[in-house]
């Protein structure tokens, strides 16, 4: 059984790509208590910030493919029906207590799905453009594609994306990876360190024709076709 976060080695090799490509613009989608946000915080230079998409509620965490991922599929319904029935609590003040104990100000939380479309169309610069993402939210097919599809797409050339949970354990994770290689001109490498899947961006993944994506999901937006919108961003202490 996989573990919530990255295991040590994991997050090593995160850091480490981190200073070796000077990614200064850094993505994670799906914090959770920000173990691994708090260790991007730390790597990047000074001037470069980490920006995490986590809606930090319980309920979708045990919903969508976070602790019910952990257990056997008959009980994913009560799960789900537990999750509807819970209150929104919050597992946030881990989360920042985890990333201000890296003693860096840093890091700036959108707390939406990463599917959210408003947050999609943001014109926000902090969402433009990446060197390094992190993707680490919903592990179906729909939902992991559509990570590489609407973020993995703004990694820079020369970028990283990586992915984790990216093992049989979690088949649509690998299968979202080996359809959106079809189509984007990345290098894949499987297993660089434990579940995690490296793709190396080789072109302008932004200037592909976008994919039509299952499920209604969020679909790659253009920069020129970003509009204002409000999103619930929490500010820095
Ligand atoms: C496995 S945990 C992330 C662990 C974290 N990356 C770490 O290394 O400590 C998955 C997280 O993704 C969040 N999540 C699930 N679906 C998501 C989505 N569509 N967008 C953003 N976050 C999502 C869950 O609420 C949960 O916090």
């Amino acid at each position: 059984m996989s573990s919530m976060s990255t295991t040590p080695a994991e997050k090593k090799y995160i850091v480490d790509a981190i200073r070796s490509l000077e990614a200064r613009r850094v993505l994670e989608i799906g914090a959770f208590k920000g173990a691994t946000t708090r260790a991007m915080s730390e790597a990047v230079p000074d001037g470069g910030y980490v920006v995490a998409i986590d809606p930090m509620e319980w309920g979708n965490e045990l919903a969508s493919n976070g602790i019910a991922r952990h257990l056997p599929a008959f009980v994913h319904p009560l799960i789900e029906g537990l999750a509807s029935w819970m209150p929104s609590t919050s597992y946030e003040r881990q989360f920042w207590d985890e990333v201000h104990a890296g003693g860096r100000d840093n890091v700036h939380l959108f707390r939406v799905l990463s599917d959210d479309r408003e947050l999609a169309t943001s014109p926000s610069s902090l969402l433009v453009q990446f060197d390094l993402a992190f993707i680490d939210g919903d592990h179906s097919y729909c939902g992991a594609l559509s990570d590489l599809e609407t973020w993995g797409r703004r990694v820079r050339r020369g970028g990283l994306i990586l992915v984790h949970d990216a093992t049989v354990e979690f088949d649509g994770v690998v299968e979202a990876i080996e359809d959106f290689a079809r189509d984007a001109d990345v290098r894949v490498r499987r297993g660089v360190a434990g579940s995690l899947c490296e793709l190396q961006v080789r072109s302008d993944l932004q200037a592909d024709t976008p994919r039509r994506m299952p499920r209604g999901h969020a679909v790659r937006v253009e920069a020129e076709a970003l509009v204002p919108v409000g999103w619930t961003r929490v500010p820095l202490p």
